[in-house]
């Protein structure tokens, strides 16, 4: 799959791309470079607002959510705002910390930014000033923008299509939708219809989105939709396995000392980025993630609060994987 001239993403062994999706304190660079080890195809970061780095600069959260993921892999920030000029200054610094792509947030639901900010859903209800913020970044930079779509605003309001449309005319490359509406926030299942249609309506790659957590899952939203790529988000958390299933084709039996490896991996990682003190409070629901559903689930939960270095994690994941 192609986003814009200058982004190759190869297909997993379904024929598809996969990608992780966004999701703001989680996918952090360690986690990004798990799941692109793991045969992830596409990532992109936590959002990072627009008003906040271009106030701000790149400092603090930012910087880190701004960071390219250790490895390789094409690197996408995502931005959030409503204001066209913003939105292009914001393109501008995020393409001179070295982004090979952005995106734009048109899909996230909370009160603060959709009515504070006029941002995030807020643009799937005002289809010209979502095509003008795209026009404005593509004018500013050289790497190709994408758009994250919902399917609309309410079950009365499903416009995915015409947003679409409009911000491929803007110059959007690429068009993830992620097929729930504003009002269903996270909740219910994801309308493969919706993410057929737009997959007609346009001529750039669309990435489905939504309720995504087994192969099966991957395999139906491509067949049924036509999409490009398959974008996951919750279904990955604790969860890198899946990627892997679905580069290789092949099951995956995971065994308690291959979750160890991993989370550990990760926890690794991400002392480097923020330091072993913050890294081991925030550690704590990966491991939840990680061992859910395993007969380790509970002990590990009631010994979560004693945690509190790594030293300590790592003791624990050894006596818990025997
Ligand atoms: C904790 C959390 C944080 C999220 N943060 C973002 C974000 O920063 N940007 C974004 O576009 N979507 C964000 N999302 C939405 C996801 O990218 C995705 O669209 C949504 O979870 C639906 O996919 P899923 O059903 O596979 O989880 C977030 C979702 C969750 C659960």
């Amino acid at each position: 799959m192609k986003f814009g001239p200058s982004i190759e993403v190869p297909p997993c062994a379904h024929g598809f791309v996969t990608a992780l999706a966004p999701m703001a304190n989680v996918t952090n660079p360690p986690f990004r470079s798990l799941a692109r080890d793991f045969g992830c195809g596409l990532t992109v970061s936590e959002m990072v607002a627009s008003q906040h780095l271009v106030k701000g600069g790149v400092a603090g959260l930012n910087a880190l959510r701004m960071e390219r993921a250790p490895g390789g892999g094409a690197h996408v920030v995502q931005l959030l705002g409503g204001d066209p000029a913003l939105m292009a200054e914001a393109a501008r610094m995020a393409e001179a910390e070295g982004a090979d792509a952005l995106d734009v947030n048109m899909g996230c639901p909370i009160r603060r930014i959709r009515h504070g900010h006029d941002a995030g859903v807020a643009l799937m209800g005002a289809p010209e000033r979502a095509a003008a913020v795209i026009d404005a970044m593509v004018r500013a930079v050289k790497i190709p923008v994408s758009a994250k779509l919902r399917a609309g605003t309410s079950e009365a309001n499903v416009n995915a299509v015409d947003v679409a449309r409009a911000v491929e005319q803007a110059g959007a490359s690429l068009l993830t939708v992620h097929a729930r509406t504003a009002d269903a926030g996270h909740e219910g299942e994801a309308s493969l219809a919706v993410i057929a249609a737009v997959k007609r309506a346009v001529s750039v790659p669309v990435i489905g989105n939504g309720g995504v957590k087994s192969v099966e899952d991957a395999v139906t939203m491509a067949r049924e939709t036509g999409c490009d790529g398959v974008m996951i988000g919750r279904g990955a958390l604790g969860n890198p396995w899946l990627f892997r299933a679905l580069a290789t084709g092949e099951r995956q039996d995971v065994t308690l000392r291959d979750r160890r490896d991993a989370v550990l991996g990760y926890a690794r990682w991400y002392c480097a980025f923020v330091g072993e003190g913050a890294a081991s409070r925030e550690l704590r629901k990966h491991l939840r993630w990680f061992y859910a559903g395993t007969p380790v689930e509970e002990p590990l939960r009631e010994r979560l609060g004693a945690l509190d270095s790594m030293a300590a994690i790592e003791r624990a994941l050894d006596e818990l994987s025997e």
